[in-house]
Formats: C-alpha cells, structure tokens, sequence
C-alpha cells in the first residue's frame, strides 16, 4: 500500500492505495464519494468523469497514485455551499437533461471542463465535447438544452 494525499473538491484528504486502485475507486470506495458513477470501467462511457488539475478526465481511466498531489473535483464539488444544485446541475434539472440520471455526473463535469473554456460553445461545440459520454436513455437533446442554459447564465 502506497499513501496518497490529494485534494478533493477543495479539501486535502489521505488514504493508503494499492497500486491498481483507480481513481474511481478510490473516491468511491474509500472517500464515499459514490456520486462519481462507473459504468463502463473501461474509459468508453464517460460516467466516470471527473476534473484533475482542472481538466476533464475519466476516472476509470486513471490510477489513484497518479492524483496523488493533485487537485481533484467530483459532481459532489459542483453543488452550492449551502448544498443546493450548482447552476450546471440546476440547468440539468430544469431542461429535463436526465433521465435515470445514471450518465448525469460524467455529462455535468464535461459540461463544466466545456464551459471553462468556451463560455458560449455552439451546439456543435457542445455536441463534439460530449462526444465520448453515453446516455444510456437517449436524452441527448435536453442534456443540450441543459448545457446551453447554464452557458447562458454563466455568461
Ligand atoms: S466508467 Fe469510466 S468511462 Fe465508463
Ligand atoms: S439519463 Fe439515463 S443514462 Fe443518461
């Protein structure tokens, strides 16, 4: 077992990780962190996304150790202080962009890498970023919908 000590969603935390753990599973298993969702645990479906030194990236993909000394933020870092939905999430919530809502985690983080970047993408942008996160209920077009609202308000 090897320690690793990284930032999660602002706040330093520790932990004892062997050398396959993947990152997934490490804020899942060991931080409880269980709204990272895995649904692939290949890299194909981008459930898994999370952000690591400001990047998007799939957790699944990527081992514990390789954070560590990193800063990393999980859909449970998008909520407000007070705990009431980040705009992201609340666009999710109003424009109806989740169905079971088991994609919903990895599409919010993409949304939040795309929008650091591009705080006014096209449909096309938006369309492309999404490329590699799969919903599994087909709401694609009002996880669009979502992401263009919270562009808006984010302006
Ligand atoms: S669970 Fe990581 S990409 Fe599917
Ligand atoms: S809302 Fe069900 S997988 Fe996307």
């Amino acid at each position: 077992m090897t320690s690793v000590s990284i930032t999660v969603n602002g706040k330093t935390v520790s932990g004892e990780v062997e050398g396959r753990t993947l990152l997934s599973q490490f804020l899942r298993d060991d931080l409880k962190l269980t709204g990272t969702h895995v649904g692939c645990d290949t890299g194909q479906c981008g459930a898994c996304t999370v952000h690591v030194d400001g990047k998007a990236v799939r957790s699944c993909n990527m081992l514990a150790l390789e954070a560590d000394g990193g800063e990393v933020s999980t859909i449970e870092g998008m909520a407000n202080e007070d705990g009431s939905l980040g705009v992201i999430q609340a666009a999710f919530q109003e424009h109806h962009g989740l169905q079971c809502g088991f994609c919903t985690p990895g599409m919010v983080m993409a949304a939040a890498d795309l929008l650091a970047a591009n705080s006014s993408p096209s449909e096309a942008d938006i369309r492309n970023h999404l490329e590699g996160n799969i919903c599994r209920c087909t709401g694609y077009h009002n996880i669009i919908k979502s992401i263009q609202a919270a562009a808006a308000q984010l302006g």
